[in-house]
């Protein structure tokens, strides 16, 4: 494969869940947003909070909550003489691409600085959470908090996890007809490429012990794919709770007749 230092970074990136106590200096923090910003914008429908007062996901000395936000730019339309008609579905889907390009060039920053990292996507699932993160920061009206992100030092080392095939990623003019044995392929990699690493199966069991979590699977007997097919199986069924909260942050989703 091709590769250079740019390629290898990505390719390296992994999610950390133990960090050293070492902080990150503000010069780290300011380029790590800088090059976050540097990211293809439609609008810059972001900002990030952060905060080093604990406690922090994984004792990591540094956490950001990366918000859409359509408060500033309603703010400069304003001055302008302008306001937003635009449909507040629309801007929620061009904000959240915004917000996740400027947080993927921020871990990738890091990652090249040697700083591990690890979102946490509570937000998306948790209308409480939404409500929290937006009290805790004094989110103003059309800010929306959309995931949380921790930074540290890494004070674990491991192989990288595995990804599904180029071949169930990658189609060429159209969207081929996927065989059962094409996605038993795909989903045997992804399995198969957890099972392989004995490291997983330890730092599953320490997170969930530093968690206090009871639930006692590991990936002996549950697999990626199962894991992943018992979230979307079982989580968050109605839409409604998250509807509304949203709407309380300034973003309604709802058609116009309702
Ligand atoms: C939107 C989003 C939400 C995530 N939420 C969590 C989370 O709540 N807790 C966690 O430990 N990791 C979380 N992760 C990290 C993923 O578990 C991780 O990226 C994925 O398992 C692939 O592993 P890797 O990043 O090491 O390659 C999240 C990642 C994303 C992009």
């Amino acid at each position: 494969m091709i590769t250079n230092h740019t390629i290898e970074t990505l390719m390296n990136r992994k999610s950390v869940r133990k960090y050293t106590d070492r902080k990150l200096s503000k010069d780290e923090l300011e380029v790590i947003v800088r090059a976050g910003q540097q990211a293809a914008f439609a609008s810059q429908l972001y900002s990030v909070l952060y905060s080093t007062e604990g406690p922090i996901a994984f004792h990591a000395p540094v956490w950001f909550v990366i918000c859409v936000d359509a408060y500033k730019v309603e703010r400069f339309m304003k001055l302008r003489g302008w306001d937003i008609v635009t449909n507040d579905l629309t801007l929620l889907l061009l904000g959240m691409q915004d917000a996740a390009y400027m947080a993927q060039n921020m871990i990738i920053a890091a990652e090249s600085l040697g700083i591990g990292s690890c979102f946490l996507g509570a937000v998306s699932s948790s209308a409480s959470r939404i409500k929290t993160l937006s009290e805790r920061f004094e989110l103003p009206n059309r800010v929306l908090p959309m995931v949380e992100l921790v930074m540290g030092y890494p004070d674990e080392d491991f192989p990288t996890r595995p990804r599904y095939p180029l071949a169930f990623t990658l189609f060429e003019n159209k969207y081929p007809e996927l065989s059962d044995e094409e996605v038993k392929t795909a989903m045997k990699v992804m399995d198969d490429g957890y099972l392989e690493q004995e490291y997983y199966r330890k730092q599953n069991a320490r997170i969930k012990a530093e968690d206090g979590r009871k639930d006692d699977y590991t990936f002996d007997n549950y697999s990626w794919t199962e894991h992943i097919s018992r979230k979307w199986g079982q989580w968050v069924k109605s839409p409604n709770e998250l509807l509304d909260t949203l709407k309380e942050r300034g973003f309604s989703l709802f058609k116009d007749e309702e």
